[in-house]
């Protein structure tokens, strides 16, 4: 072999092998990967996110919800994911192909979020906890996100989405604390954070 043809060899098997491993192969295997309609049912999976939630992906990005909670769910045996109730079943491709960002995470210095909205449905409680999560937990190391909310005069009535908060966090006498609209994006992504519907290749494990 010449000199110039081992050069072209080992530029392949550097860059070209790579490649055809990261890029290719998992396009050709989930480039055809649809939502699945359940034939009695005909309910499709996943069902994809509702508008609202759509603005919510950019503040969970952006104030970096992601160093510290996870999207995924592993399967019995790989670890104590489904034990922990943070789901019925394994999360798989499919969950996320409506998704415009996935956030796998990092780390899980917090519980997995991927059901959360199972698990929590009540809007006024994503307020408070996001607020100051310290009043549900005083150990916890979660940041509070005052920023995502404002201290605002009572005008008349109080705000039907008015924090109700007690104790350290109570509010000055005739101001409210009201959730930002990044605050209620955020709110009703995590809201949509539900992937308890069936898929045929993620059957929920037999004890
Ligand atoms: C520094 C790490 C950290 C960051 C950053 C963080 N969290 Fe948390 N989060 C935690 C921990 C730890 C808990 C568990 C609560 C406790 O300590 O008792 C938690 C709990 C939660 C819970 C309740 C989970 C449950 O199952 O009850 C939600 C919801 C949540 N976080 C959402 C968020 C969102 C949204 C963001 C970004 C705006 C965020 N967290 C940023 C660490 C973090």
């Amino acid at each position: 072999m010449n000199r110039l043809n081992r050069i072209v060899l080992g530029v392949f098997v550097l860059f070209g092998l790579p490649w055809l491993g990261l890029a290719v192969y998992p396009y050709l295997t989930f480039a055809e990967l649809k939502p699945h309609t359940d034939p009695n049912t005909k309910e499709v999976a996943p069902p994809g996110v509702p508008g609202a939630a759509r603005q919510g992906y950019r503040i969970y990005a952006a104030n970096g919800c992601v160093y510290c909670h996870s999207q995924f769910i592993r399967d019995k045996g790989e670890g104590g994911d489904i034990d922990r109730e943070w789901g019925k079943r394994r999360t798989v491709t499919r969950d996320y192909i409506l998704d415009d960002e996935v956030f796998l995470g990092v780390s899980r210095f917090g519980p997995d979020l991927t059901n959360m909205g199972v698990r929590q449905k009540d809007a006024q409680w994503y307020y408070r906890y996001l607020y100051d999560a310290r009043q549900f937990n005083p150990e916890t190391v979660m940041p509070p996100y005052r920023y995502l909310f404002r201290d605002q005069p009572i005008a008349g009535q109080p705000s039907s989405n008015a924090l109700k908060l007690e104790g350290n966090a109570a509010v000055r006498p005739g101001h409210e604390i009201v959730p930002t609209p990044e605050a209620e994006a955020l709110v009703a992504y995590l809201l949509s954070l539900r992937r308890d519907y069936a898929l045929p290749e993620a059957p929920e494990p037999r004890e």
